[in-house]
């Protein structure tokens, strides 16, 4: 049965989904949840447990016992694992690098979609992710694969990180999302593809208001 009130948002990294997922889930008062975060969690205590990322059984099992739980603040929704707020370390250069191997693993995508599954149930949600349209929620009311060239990525995600310590150059930063993009769209469980019946956005002229607006456009119109 469709969940008339579940949005399904997909894309590769940096395509804007999460800002514009955020923006979409107030405008409608909706709740949100960005899964790549729980991914991203999952690797951050792997990495802490200096645990063997190529050992599949060892992390899956991590997983499936591993409590996280999403606590919304003041200061926007916040990540616990083990009651610890892992929220600030989830962006860490070294989670970015591994978290495409960990979120490879068929165990760990096999327990983090059931909760994310039995999140998305209540409805009333904005979730994005990579298999949200096709696997998590594939009864959403509407599915939107947010897309741009790997070049426009790279160029927001380098605009972004001016202000940080330990700059990156462009280079490297074009260099590490067609690496992670190739990981994603590449592995054989639950790669990035668009669903069958999502709307396709290239975001490539349009701002985050725009391609918010599109979308409660579309839907409106359903
Ligand atoms: O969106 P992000 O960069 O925070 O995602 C981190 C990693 O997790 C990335 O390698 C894709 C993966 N991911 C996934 O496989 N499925 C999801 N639903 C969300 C993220």
């Amino acid at each position: 049965m469709e969940n008339r009130s579940a949005i399904a948002i997909d894309g590769p990294v940096a395509s804007g989904k999460t800002t514009v997922g955020r923006n979409l889930a107030h405008r409608l008062n909706y709740r949100f949840l960005d899964t790549g975060g729980m991914y991203r969690a999952v690797t951050v205590v792997a990495l802490d447990e200096r645990m063997d990322l190529s050992d599949q059984h060892a992390i899956s099992k991590l997983t499936e016992e591993m409590p996280i739980e999403i606590v919304a603040s003041s200061v926007g929704d916040r990540l616990m694992v083990n009651n610890v707020d892992v929220t600030d370390r989830l962006r860490e250069r070294a989670v970015d690098q591994n978290v495409s191997h960990v979120a490879a693993i068929q165990g760990v995508r096999t327990a983090l979609v059931r909760r994310q599954k039995n999140i998305g149930e209540r409805g009333s949600i904005v979730m994005v992710g990579r298999d949200i349209g096709t696997v998590v929620l594939p009864d959403a009311r509407i599915k939107v694969y947010l897309d741009a060239s790997v070049e426009v990525r790279a160029n927001r995600r380098f605009l972004e990180e001016q202000n940080s310590i330990g700059k990156l150059t462009y280079q490297d930063i074009l260099d590490d999302l067609i690496k992670r993009d190739k990981i994603d769209s590449k592995r054989a469980v639950a790669p990035l593809i668009p669903a069958d019946d999502a709307v396709i956005l290239d975001t490539k002229d349009l701002t985050i208001e725009q391609v918010v607006d599109l979308i409660l456009t579309e839907l409106r119109s359903r």
